[in-house]
């Protein structure tokens, strides 16, 4: 009981233990900006004025546009029946073409992130994470990144504030998105630390500037587009800022203004007087904005970097041996060519194994301010011996989890002679070693595509037990299953199929989501 008490405490501390699919999914997403495995989302806002959409300079941000999405897609929330939040309900064509959702902001995001979501980061999580890494990535505050909202099925009743409407309209329409007056002056000044207000969608707010400089003819916040900092609060209160929404020619939509003077200026003094105010409150605002999600979505616990980090371990069977490969990162530490590093794993018998690991890049997130090393290994395993966990030597320190070591499933697994024919229907026939005595009760692949609202979804297809029942060697056989190409977008995405196993009522699923890298073709 002690023993359990302590290792759950270590567990804590360190995030998570690993492996644990969705957590290792919203980690990578969260963690792996830039460099070695970095997923391509920061090289979007890097640097922070790119607006890949259109030629430069534009006046334009991809920045600005994710974090008036995420605030639009948050924005049909209603604090009192739980319904709308972040949904994502934002990517449907009823809501993008809505007088509220004016501007292409938010087509160009989701088609961006669209394609970022999975089985365990669905599309709301990817715009919750566009908003975080805007701000983290673009001068701003950490942000707290929770994973776990589920993407709507179907558009959201209206609900986004608009500049002509009243201050009264505006405090109500924030009430019912769960904020007070002084958190919506709060959120109102954050969110316009980046963007400004665009002639094409908004022709009487901002006239067209003719402006070599800004050819889209935004009329920016503040004097800092996309970088944040406190100046829409400094600008405003010395009486020097060009915020459309403040100085515009027509006061009616001049909603900034009525905002940052609704209490007299005084939330908007004191952002002005302390940077370090301003940033903790818009850490603490966007925090709770992204986290703001329909009645019964239970969201994870905050994500943080797992200090070290398996990545794509994979077992694969290849005639009579057993291959096991991966990577691990070493958050918060830099290349070192005196640096050693090696594998230790343990096997069913009692053995345990020591190999070398080598260096195979260096990454980074949050605008640099985090290094993280990785480190490949790639080793043969005693097919009958097997693996049940690793832990990692990093010059002579123990890496092993707070003791629980990082366990390796060696159940099932993809074998090499897994393939796929080159004759119309292309069908893909996968090969899983089960090992013997696991006695699995169902075998099926998993295989991750779209619902018609381009949810990410999970399609099933059972794997028998091969009909020659071929003995691979002394601790594995072989079963086999086939999935013919339906023409569906990303039909054999190798990388979408993973193994799962049900065993004495539960599930094993191949290490970390394994999958082969590629089909080759069937001999014929
Ligand atoms: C009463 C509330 C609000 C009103 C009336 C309002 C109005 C506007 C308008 C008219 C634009 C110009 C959009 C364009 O030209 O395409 C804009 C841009 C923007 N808004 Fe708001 N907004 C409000 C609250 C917020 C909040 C709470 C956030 C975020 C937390 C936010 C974030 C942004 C951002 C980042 C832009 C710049 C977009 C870009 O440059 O692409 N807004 N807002
Ligand atoms: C929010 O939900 C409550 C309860 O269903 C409802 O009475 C109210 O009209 C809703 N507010 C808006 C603005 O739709
Ligand atoms: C708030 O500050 C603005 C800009 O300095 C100023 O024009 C306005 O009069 C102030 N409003 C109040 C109520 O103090
Ligand atoms: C990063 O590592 C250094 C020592 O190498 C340590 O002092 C620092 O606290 C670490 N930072 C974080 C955020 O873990
Ligand atoms: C591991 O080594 C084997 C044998 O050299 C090779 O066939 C395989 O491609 C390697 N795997 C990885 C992931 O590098
Ligand atoms: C096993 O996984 C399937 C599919 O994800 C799920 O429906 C089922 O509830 C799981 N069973 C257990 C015991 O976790």
């Amino acid at each position: 009981m002690l023993i359990l008490t302590l290792l759950a405490s270590l567990g804590a501390a360190n995030g998570y233990i690993w492996p644990s699919p969705q957590l290792d999914a919203l980690e990578s997403i969260r963690f792996d900006q830039d460099g070695h495995r970095a997923q391509g989302i920061s090289v979007f806002i890097e640097p922070c004025d790119l607006f890949v959409f259109s030629a430069s300079p534009s006046g334009r941000a991809d920045s600005a546009d994710w974090i008036r999405t995420a605030y639009h897609d948050m924005a049909t929330h209603n604090a009192t029946d739980g319904t709308g939040g972040m949904d994502a309900s934002i990517r449907f064509l009823e809501e993008i073409s809505r007088p509220e959702n004016a501007g292409d902001g938010f087509s160009n995001t989701i088609n961006v992130f669209l394609a970022h979501a999975n089985r365990y980061v669905s599309i709301a999580d990817t715009l919750a994470l566009a908003l975080i890494m805007s701000v983290e990535n673009c001068g701003g505050p950490e942000i707290a990144f929770r994973g776990g909202r589920v993407d709507a099925g179907e558009p959201n009743a209206p609900g986004v504030p608009e500049p002509q409407q009243d201050l009264q309209s505006h405090i109500d329409s924030f009430a019912r998105q769960g904020f007070t007056q002084t958190e919506m002056i709060g959120l109102v000044a954050c969110g316009h630390s980046f963007g400004g207000v665009e002639h094409a969608p908004f022709p009487d707010i901002v006239p067209d500037l003719n402006d070599p400089t800004n050819l889209k003819s935004v009329a920016h916040f503040d004097s800092t587009f996309a970088h944040f900092d406190n100046n829409v609060a400094t600008e405003y209160i010395s009486g020097t800022t060009q915020n459309p929404l403040v100085v515009g020619s027509n006061d009616i939509t001049n909603s900034d203004k009525r905002i940052f003077s609704s209490d007299g200026n005084a939330t908007m003094l004191a952002f002005a007087n302390s940077p370090e105010l301003f940033a903790s409150t818009c850490a603490t605002l966007f925090a709770r904005m992204v986290d703001t999600v329909p009645r019964g979505v239970q969201l994870t616990e905050v994500i943080k970097p797992l200090p070290v980090k398996p990545d794509s371990v994979q077992l694969v069977l290849n005639g009579g041996t057993l291959q096991l490969s991966g990577e691990v990162r070493f958050w918060n530490t830099t290349a070192d060519p005196n640096r050693v590093v090696s594998l230790l794993w343990d096997d069913h018998v009692g053995g345990t194994h020591t190999v070398a690991m080598k260096a195979s890049g260096t990454a980074s997130a949050v605008a640099g301010r985090y290094t993280s090393a990785w480190y490949a290994f790639n080793s043969t395993v005693d097919p009958v011996a097997g693996i049940t966990s690793m832990r990692f030597l990093v010059d002579g320190t123990l890496e092993d989890q707070g003791g629980v070591g990082f366990a390796v499933q060696d159940g099932i697994f993809f074998t090499k002679t897994s393939c796929i024919t080159s004759q119309s229907p292309r069908t893909a026939r996968f090969d899983v070693a089960v090992r013997n005595g696991l006695n699995p009760t169902r075998l099926v692949l998993e295989q991750e595509l779209r619902d018609n609202v381009n949810r990410p979804i999970v399609v099933t297809t059972e794997i028998s037990s091969s009909t020659q029942s071929v003995a691979l060697n002394d601790a594995y056989s072989l079963w086999s299953g086939s999935v013919v190409d339906s023409g569906a977008p990303g039909g054999f995405t190798p990388g979408a199929h993973t193994i799962r196993a049900e065993v004495g009522g539960l599930n094993i699923t191949a290490n970390g989501g394994q999958f082969l890298s590629l089909l080759p073709p069937c001999p014929v």
